[in-house]
């Protein structure tokens, strides 16, 4: 991106969220069965390139950049399978996945000396719910298990179904999409998902609650309307709306209520929706028996990856089949085609370099300084500073 792209001078400059997104966390990069054994593949996160192999059972990453003149990794191959080494395409030089350090060049013979700068950047990676996962930062990985909400870390209780889409944005944008931004009720109302859901109110007030444990926070829409009229222009909303619209269906779509709703008395789970950090939103339902999970992972300064979990919890085997089976039929393509690509349309092409925050950014204004005040950047010292300025 050139010095002069509007991008570079956009609102996000003020408010501390880096371009590249939040360092020192995990990210959910790759489906498992898109990396085969001994076919090296690159892939980008945080702006870093990164070449993953897999290697007998083990998965490595390292820098995709060979420390001899620079040939891509990815393009070599695993000439010595039973070693656990990736070879360069170039000239040979051979780097353990377990070190990233060059333990052959072969083109100059065994018995050279290999100096240690001779190496490549090592990142830790692991494969959960077939999902590979890296973790990018300047410090020693956290547990994968640390970064994980409750229903993707207990594979006990939870089964999940993921997809993934790469989104043609920076991770800002999708990432204030995602936390609880008033727009529903407005761009998604009359998705064919919401035939059988209530439509949320409008004009209500958004309270934000810091969870238990510091790593995100909660939602609770309070108070709103479903119609009203505008002076000089008509009713909200018009009489043209899809016809289910007039159904006035009850059920999923609502907030939890403390005193009813089984997700709270039975699990505890004060909140309908909830932002994690990094950059995880859960939307769960009043029975406590389903969140789905969408994880942001920045590639580069405009592309983002969009990874989506759909989590349910175990009962017994015919419920789980029931569950995968109503994911296949209806929620695969109702949301996360048709749903989901109603906010594609609009996010990617939003241009942040002026912006209004107003009344119904109430959820965005509170996640925005959660991460600024909370993310993990431990090498980061002028942090504060750049947020009071
Ligand atoms: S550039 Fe990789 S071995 Fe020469
Ligand atoms: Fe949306």
């Amino acid at each position: 991106m050139s010095s002069n792209h509007p991008l570079k001078k956009n609102v996000y400059n003020k408010t501390g969220l880096p371009e590249l997104g939040l360092r020192n966390y995990w990210y959910p990069v790759l489906a498992s069965l898109r990396l085969r054994k001994g076919r090296p593949k690159s892939v980008k996160v945080l702006g870093e390139e990164v070449v993953l192999f897999r290697n007998k059972n083990k998965i490595y990453a390292l820098n995709d950049q060979c420390a001899h003149r620079g040939a891509r990794l990815s393009e070599g191959s695993c000439l010595y399978p039973d070693s656990d080494t990736l070879t360069c395409p170039y000239h040979g030089w051979t780097y353990s996945g377990e070190t990233g350090q060059c333990v052959a060049k072969l083109m100059e013979g065994p018995g050279i000396t290999i100096p240690n700068e001779a190496k490549v950047k090592t990142y830790p990676v692991r494969e959960h719910l077939g999902v590979i996962w890296l973790f990018v930062g300047d410090m020693e990985a956290v547990p994968l298990q640390e970064d994980l909400p409750e229903c993707l870390a207990n594979t006990d209780e939870w089964h999940t179904i993921s997809t993934w889409r790469t989104y043609h944005c920076n991770w800002r944008p999708l990432n204030d999409n995602l936390c609880y931004d008033l727009h529903a009720p407005f761009l998604h109302r009359n998705s064919p998902e919401l035939i059988f859901q209530p439509i949320f109110p409008f004009a209500s007030r958004v309270k934000t609650i810091p969870l238990k444990d510091a790593k995100g926070l909660g939602y609770r829409a309070l108070g709103g309307i479903t119609e009203s009229d505008y002076p000089g222009l008509g009713h909200f909303p018009p009489p043209k709306e899809a016809f289910w619209r007039r159904l006035k269906p009850l059920g999923r779509g609502q907030e939890l209520d403390p005193q009813s709703s089984q997700a709270t008395k039975r699990y505890g789970i004060k909140y309908r929706h909830m932002s994690l950090l990094p950059t995880v939103t859960l939307v769960g339902r009043p029975s406590g028996d389903y969140f789905m999970c969408r994880w942001v992972t920045p590639i580069d300064s405009e592309t983002t990856l969009f990874y989506s979990f759909n989590a349910f919890r175990r009962h017994s085997t015919i419920k789980t089949f029931f569950d995968r089976l109503s994911w296949i039929l209806w929620q695969s393509w109702t949301h996360d085609l048709i749903f989901s690509d109603q906010d594609k349309r609009v996010v990617e092409k939003v241009r942040s370099d002026r912006e209004q925050l107003s009344l119904s950014d109430a959820g965005v204004i509170a996640w925005r300084k959660f991460i600024v005040d909370n993310s993990r950047r431990p090498n980061d010292e002028n942090l504060h500073q750049n947020l009071n300025t």
